[in-house]
């Protein structure tokens, strides 16, 4: 399954996915504190702004500076509001364990990030071929081109894009250099679309090799990684976790997150006493949820949006 964000439905508005499900899951409280790790334009923590009262204190937190340009203008005023420039995987670094009554995940890149042609994730707006989410860090989608040797290019864009044409891809790619850097996201848009044989219906051919370079640009999964045992230590006990992804490598470190967490550690299996650390730490809260065809109609991001959600049982 690959990102549907990727086929790019030009102009569109940054409508927060699954918004109804993931602030029900979020159980507000309002006199709460609630973290939204991934801020973008602010849909989903407007919405959990709005049921919080003054009590209430929300954290939030992108690493896109265009996000936190936003975040001043949208909730600079409010006392309840904290925004936090930095990577999600810093969690722990700003906010105290045991705190938090809620975290949400929304991941991946925000309509404004993919509709913008000079930040370079678009294949269909010419631009920089950037796709940092920082752009005051790390290396950016050209550079990587640049200096990666054929195999590691391949191997990028068959895990992260889980694209069956991956070494014709990195073949053609590592020709074209020949002929001057791959500078724009047109010209690498162009290079992957002669070198993939066939078209498939309704997807660029680029879809997959862009989603690929923009998670590895920015060590996207890593980052997931190394946030989501932060963000359960962040919580109360009681407290939730809600985590809406759009494709199957999230999805699937999240469902071994959680199946992990929701169960006792088995080395203590038929033992007649466990002691705490040995029982489960997550309680799961529902199945998995998909928006219905009304949201995807609306907005078809949300075709391959997936939410799971899980509550803290124990400190
Ligand atoms: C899908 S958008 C979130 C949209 C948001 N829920 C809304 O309603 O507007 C994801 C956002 O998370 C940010 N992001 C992605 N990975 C991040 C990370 N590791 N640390 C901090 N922010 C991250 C991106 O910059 C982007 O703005």
């Amino acid at each position: 399954m690959t990102e549907a964000l990727c086929a790019e439905s030009p102009g569109g508005e940054h409508a927060p996915v699954l918004r109804n499900a993931a602030i029900e899951a979020l159980a507000i409280r309002s006199d709460g504190c609630y973290v939204d790790a991934t801020f973008g334009r602010g849909g989903h923590a407007g919405e959990i702004l709005g049921r919080l009262g003054e009590e209430g204190k929300l954290v939030v937190f992108d690493r896109d500076p265009e996000a936190a340009a936003a975040a001043a203008v949208l909730f600079d005023a409010d006392p309840r509001v904290r925004f936090v420039r930095a990577r999600f995987s810093r969690l722990l670094q700003h906010i105290q364990p045991a705190s938090a009554d809620g975290v949400l995940f929304d991941l991946g890149v925000s309509s404004p990030q993919l509709d913008e042609a000079r930040r370079g994730f678009s294949f269909l707006r010419d631009g920089p071929l950037d796709m940092r989410m920082d752009p005051d860090e790390g290396a950016s989608a050209a550079d990587f081109l640049a200096r990666a040797d054929e195999r590691e290019i391949a191997g990028v864009i068959a895990r992260l894009g889980e694209e069956r044409h991956a070494k014709r891809i990195a073949h053609a790619i590592v020709a074209a250099r020949g002929s001057g850097p791959i500078a724009t996201t047109g010209r690498l848009a162009g290079i992957v679309a002669a070198a993939v044989p066939g078209r498939e219906a309704g997807r660029h051919p680029a879809t997959r090799t862009f989603q690929a370079l923009r998670i590895h640009v920015n060590d996207e999964l890593g980052e997931f990684e190394r946030a989501l045992p932060q963000a359960v230590a962040a919580l109360k006990p009681r407290g939730r976790l809600v985590v809406i992804s759009f494709h199957s490598l999230e999805d699937r470190i999240v469902k071994r997150f959680l199946r992990s967490g929701s169960r006792a550690d088995p080395a203590w299996a038929g033992l007649p006493e466990m002691p705490a650390v040995a029982r489960p730490r997550l309680r799961l809260v529902g199945r998995a949820t998909f928006a219905d065809e009304a949201e995807i109609a609306r907005n078809p991001r949300a075709r391959s949006a997936v939410m799971r959600v899980a509550e803290r049982l124990r400190e």
